[in-house]
């Protein structure tokens, strides 16, 4: 039987972004993107959040962790 352990860290999961705010939160208009393809970032390691920068890369081969960018494709 496959068991998984759960690691909550008590800072969660935002280590330093827009820590000021009571809540993040960004809105994306998709007929405004400029490039066919955007990735957004999920790790929230981006040093350009809210976009992904690759930092999920450092982070999942740190961690074992295996998150990804968002991608917003442009209508
Ligand atoms: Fe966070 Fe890519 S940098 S998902």
């Amino acid at each position: 039987k496959l068991r998984r352990t759960v690691i909550v860290r008590a800072e969660g999961i935002n280590p330093e972004i827009r820590k000021s705010e009571e809540k993040v939160v960004d809105s994306v208009d998709l007929t405004q993107l400029s490039k066919a393809v955007t990735p957004y970032c999920r790790c929230w390691r981006s040093k350009t959040f809210p976009l992904c920068d690759g930092s999920h890369v450092k982070h999942n081969k740190a961690t074992g962790d295996n998150v990804g960018p968002l991608l917003l494709k442009k209508p």
